[in-house]
């Protein structure tokens, strides 16, 4: 009897797993979703009456209960590179020179491929059970994401026995979440008071970073699988092979993988695709051209970086056709009155754009934008969607949107500003002005008070309840709770994030002041610099002009801010609710003394912010342009034309990993 239990929930696993590998591998599911469900209840019965039969690969075993304290680290077998990009196909031409120069006689011949945008993933399978998923991280060292990653039905458990499957194999791909579900899943945070997330590849990091499995088994990522890292026998001498090797195993291998014979049927390739990008359920950047054979490829090598096999093409930013329906003025925090595009709701790189920013009234009039007319739309740096040009006018007879003359929220005067580019609010008292204050103020680079969200300071402006940074400190839950939408539990937690925001450190309480010109970088050099408000609101402006990276402008918008007397007047009240930022302990390690250095190109490990601060931190100074003076360029991926010229100058260029040893 046991022994017949046993067989049929093998021989049922073995049916989940053929039909999850219809499903996620072939993209050819044989039964509805309604009777694979029947199978995993049956299974999961099986299961339950016989829990001595549970084992860690069954299929009804993917989600772990036990939410984990912190991720493990995981060092790589084989490092995961990252890849040089190509914008044209010049400059793809040009890689392909440089592969047949290394090459010489030999012929060759490339794979095309999507470049998914999601998360790069090191699966790890061991006699064919998946036993380590670990995420990128610095390459060499990445978080231990197997909890996780089990949630995914698109990665097998176990390999499919197709032969022979070698007794180690690391299987690399991307982790993605599907477009649809992303839409899905705002949709439900914004029914929820969450936050959006900016866009599905952010969604599909923030899903595998969760200590808890069953919140990511909740998401909906899957997964494409696109090489192999440390193998005990490699799966074929090519690439293209090896991807058919992989789907045999029944790993998920992305359907539009071509072969090249050369360089310019894989550029027609590339231009083919960037049309079909709108219809994939998932966000592509570009296509990625590699070398297939394998002993190619080790003649090629890598750089410290990149390996010099392989490149990708990117596309351009994507964009999408809509219709304005209407512009709106908005105020910004000093005032700055900028028009905005209300927009039919349209689909653009994964999130649906309704509005656009036309960045000033310039701007508007270059472009000529008016209500009814069709726009093209574009998505800045991923996130900002812009107005980029008229497609079509509405009607010829729509008259030109007028710059307005007073400000829209309060009706005071609205002046053009010295730089004779912004229009200008010139009442500081005005609650438009004030909101986006509060809301910058309160806001994530800065002073980080959650809970405290642009539609409760509305409505706390709108009270009266505050006119200025230093009231929300005098806030009480009472007050909070008399307003709508507002439970206790939830007035609660505000006035807790507000009191836990009195200790934010230096910097943030000088960026969140929201003095023009000074951003979370140069609050940090000032907060560095003078290690107290105290002594930084006594600087004079030569001083400060005086500081490395703060030059004139920020000097005079710094002293002047600060010689306000209105301005001095919120700051004493601010230190009198009990606003105590942390000083700053300098410490600079002498590392770097006397070093220049200039950051170019993206690094791994350190936003460029990060970067300069690291430099500073080890005494060194960071200049954004080189010279003969230049001690040291840190070129990271793509990097610019300061590479070029370091090169010319003979300055000594250090990538990001002897960077890290100089600073340590
Ligand atoms: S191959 C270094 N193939 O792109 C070569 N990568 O910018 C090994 N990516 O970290 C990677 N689609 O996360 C490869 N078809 C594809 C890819 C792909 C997306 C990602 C991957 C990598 C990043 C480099």
């Amino acid at each position: 009897m046991a022994k017949d239990v046993r067989k049929q929930i093998e021989r049922l696993r073995e049916v989940i797993r053929q039909h999850d590998y219809c499903y996620y591998v072939l993209n050819q599911p044989k039964i509805s979703d309604r009777q694979y469900d029947k199978l995993f209840a049956e299974l999961k019965k099986l299961e339950a009456a016989n829990p001595q039969l549970i084992t860690p690969d069954s299929p009804t075993q993917r989600v772990s209960e036990r939410p984990l304290e912190g991720f493990a680290t995981v060092r790589h077998a084989v490092p995961m590179l990252s890849m040089d990009n190509t914008y044209n196909s010049d400059e793809l031409r040009a890689f392909d020179e440089r592969v047949k120069k290394q090459l010489g006689s030999q012929d060759y011949d490339y794979v095309i491929e999507l470049k998914i945008d999601g998360l790069a993933i090191s699966l790890r399978y061991e006699e064919g059970i998946l036993t380590t998923a670990a995420t990128r991280g610095n390459g060499e060292v990445g978080d231990d994401v197997t909890a996780n990653v089990r949630t995914i039905r698109a990665v097998p458990l176990v390999l499919m026995d197709s032969g022979k499957i070698p007794a180690v194999l690391e299987v690399r791909g991307e982790v993605y979440m599907p477009t649809s579900s992303f839409v899905e899943l705002n949709r439900l945070r914004a029914e929820a008071g969450e936050p959006p997330f900016a866009n599905p590849r952010n969604a599909a990091a923030g899903s595998l970073k969760l200590l808890d499995a069953r919140i990511t088994a909740a998401r909906n990522l899957s997964f494409f699988a696109y090489a192999t890292g440390q193998v005990s026998e490699p799966l074929a001498a090519n690439h293209y092979e090896s991807l058919q090797r992989f789907k045999k195993l029944g790993l998920p291998v992305n359907p539009n993988i071509k072969k090249a014979r050369d360089i310019n049927e894989a550029i027609e390739i590339c231009d083919s695709f960037s049309e079909k990008r709108s219809s994939l359920d998932y966000q592509i950047d570009g296509m990625v051209i590699k070398i297939n054979r394998f002993d190619q490829r080790d003649i090629l090598g890598a750089t410290g970086r990149a390996p010099r096999w392989c490149i990708s093409y990117k596309f351009a930013a994507e964009q999408a056709e809509t219709v304005v329906e209407s512009i709106d003025v908005q105020v910004g925090k000093s005032g700055i009155l900028t028009p905005v595009a209300n927009l039919t709701p349209v689909l653009l790189a994964g999130t649906t754009v309704k509005r656009a920013s036309l960045h000033n009234f310039d701007e508007l009039k270059r472009l000529g934008v008016g209500q009814g007319d069709t726009v093209v739309i574009e998505k800045a740096g991923e996130i900002i969607p812009q107005v980029i040009e008229v497609k079509s006018k509405a009607t010829a007879t729509v008259p030109v949107f007028k710059i307005p003359k007073t400000c829209p929220i309060c009706g005071s005067a609205a002046v053009k500003d010295e730089e004779g580019v912004y229009i200008r609010c010139i009442n500081r008292d005005c609650p438009g002005q004030l909101k986006e204050r509060l809301k910058y103020f309160a806001g994530r680079g800065q002073m980080d008070i959650e809970h405290l969200g642009p539609a409760l300071i509305d409505q706390l402006i709108e009270n009266g309840l505050v006119e200025n940074f230093a009231d929300l400190y005098k806030l009480n839950e009472v007050q909070l709770a008399g307003l709508e939408r507002m439970a206790e539990k939830s007035a609660a937690n505000v006035i807790k994030a507000i009191e836990e925001s009195k200790t934010r450190p230096l910097w943030r309480l000088i960026a969140a002041l929201g003095i023009r010109h000074i951003g979370g970088q140069s609050a940090q050099i000032l907060a560095e610099h003078f290690g107290s408000l105290g002594a930084l609101m006594k600087a004079g402006e030569e001083e400060l002009a005086e500081i490395d990276q703060i030059g004139p402008t920020m000097a005079k918008s710094i002293y002047e801010y600060f010689h306000d007397p209105e301005n001095q007047s919120v700051i004493e009240k601010l230190l009198d609710a009990g606003v105590r930022p942390e000083q700053p302990k300098i410490q600079r390690s002498k590392k770097l003394a006397g070093k220049t250095i200039v950051v170019t190109g993206t690094l791994e490990n350190f936003s460029r912010q990060q970067a300069e601060q690291a430099i500073r931190q080890a005494g060194g100074k960071s200049s954004s342009s080189v010279s003969k003076k230049t001690d040291f360029v840190l070129a990271g991926e793509n990097p610019g034309s300061k590479l070029d010229k370091a090169r010319k100058l003979g300055v000594e260029v250090i990538d990001e990993k002897q960077f890290m040893t100089m600073i340590q």
